[in-house]
């Protein structure tokens, strides 16, 4: 039987309500679709801060190393800078894994209302590859006379070559594996960042030239912003540096109904280094610890998980195990308008998984 080592780090707030329920629906998929997932979790995040002053332990990424992939909820809480917690944890995991494609679907579901009028599933079917080691993330810069009144703040924008080319690169193989639209948009700000940014915009037209076979398009971030709402339906894959892909995929998430059903794959796609699974969404302290967290976004990482394993058929399985859910009506939790709990949600998931011909 095929075993599969998965490290588990739910981290903080929502983060430990939705990803024992994922762990729920994984257990089923693995006990339905015959392999093993032989899982550790890790008590990282703001509590382990408490105690020890870090995130994580200073050897983290060696222990992780070892991992065939990673299952992450979230960072964030209320007491801590969010730029002490994510770049305590999960910034540090992303770079040293060169997890360099953060790759976000966004697919308005059955059952699911968008808040623009009008759209029906089938309508918004995107992904939306974010640049996840450098770009505007890098973490370079510092504060000069900090607290005084003359303080001066740097933050450096990093863009390589190499950086830019392999996730442009990555993008248009997407978009070829996909076979719907056959398109890449790339978003910049090459208006006003001409040196990063208008580097940006030539890399993307020299790796294009590889990919005849593939339509592309540039747009302004702020045009961009603007699209996802005035004609969603024309994406097909969206490539971006890791401060637009960030921003656009909350977007994204709102426009297919809800943050808490959105995944995020942090792909080397080399497999040189363990990949990162998790929800686009943070900690939620909003709602924390009342147990009405929506797991199908942390549920649907899962699924892209078992997908990047191997595991094709369980992923599929999962996805539409989601679906129908949806579908029916419910359970859902409030943020998608029911009134389930997160656990109602994974056991109903569990439920569809266990039902569908192995
Ligand atoms: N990847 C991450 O770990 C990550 C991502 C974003 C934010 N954060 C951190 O999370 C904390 C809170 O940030 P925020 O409030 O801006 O973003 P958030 O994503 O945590 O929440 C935004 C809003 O969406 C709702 N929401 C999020 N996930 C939901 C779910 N699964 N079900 C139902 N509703 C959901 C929340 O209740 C809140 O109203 C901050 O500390 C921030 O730094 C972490």
């Amino acid at each position: 039987m095929k075993s599969y080592r998965i490290a588990v780090i739910p981290g903080d707030g929502i983060g430990r309500e939705v990803v024992p329920a994922a762990l729920h629906v994984l257990d089923r998929a693995a006990s339905t679709f015959g392999f093993q997932l032989a899982r550790e979790e890790f008590p990282w995040g703001s509590e382990y801060y408490f105690a020890h002053g870090r995130m994580m332990p200073e050897d983290g990424l060696e222990l992780l190393r070892r991992f065939d992939a990673i299952l992450f909820g979230a960072v964030g809480h209320p007491e801590i800078q969010d730029n002490v917690t994510l770049n305590g944890l999960l910034l540090p995991i992303r770079r040293g894994f060169v997890q360099f494609a953060c790759v976000r679907p966004a697919v308005l579901y059955p059952g699911v209302r968008s808040p623009l009028a009008g759209r029906k599933h089938g309508d918004i079917d995107f992904v939306v590859v974010r640049e996840n080691t450098e770009g505007e993330y890098a973490q370079i810069g510092g504060n000069l006379h900090p607290g005084a009144s003359d303080e001066v703040a740097i933050q450096a924008a990093v863009f390589t070559r190499k950086g830019t080319e392999r996730v442009i690169r990555f993008a248009f193989e997407l978009a070829r594996r996909r076979g719907r639209k056959r398109k890449l948009t790339s978003v910049t700000k090459s208006n006003a960042q001409g040196y990063s940014m208008g580097f940006w915009d030539r890399v993307f037209a020299d790796v294009a030239r590889e990919f005849p076979d593939i339509a592309t398009e540039s747009l302004l971030v702020d045009a961009a912003c603007m699209d996802l709402i005035r004609r969603p339906e024309s994406f097909d894959v969206i490539v971006a540096s890791n401060l637009f892909g960030d921003i656009l995929t909350d977007m994204a998430a709102m426009i297919t109904g809800s943050l808490g059903l959105a995944p995020s794959a942090n792909l080397n796609p080399t497999r040189a280094a363990p990949s990162l699974f998790e929800p686009v969404h943070g900690s939620a302290p909003d709602i924390s610890g009342r147990r009405i967290a929506n797991p199908l976004a942390t549920i649907l990482a899962a699924g892209m998980m078992l997908d990047f394993l191997g595991e094709e058929p369980a992923a599929s399985v999962l996805e539409r195990a989601v679906i129908g859910v949806l579908e029916a009506g419910g359970p859902v939790t409030p943020d998608l308008g029911g009134s389930a709990g997160t656990d109602e949600v994974a056991a109903a998931v569990a439920e569809q998984v266990e039902r569908a011909p192995a």
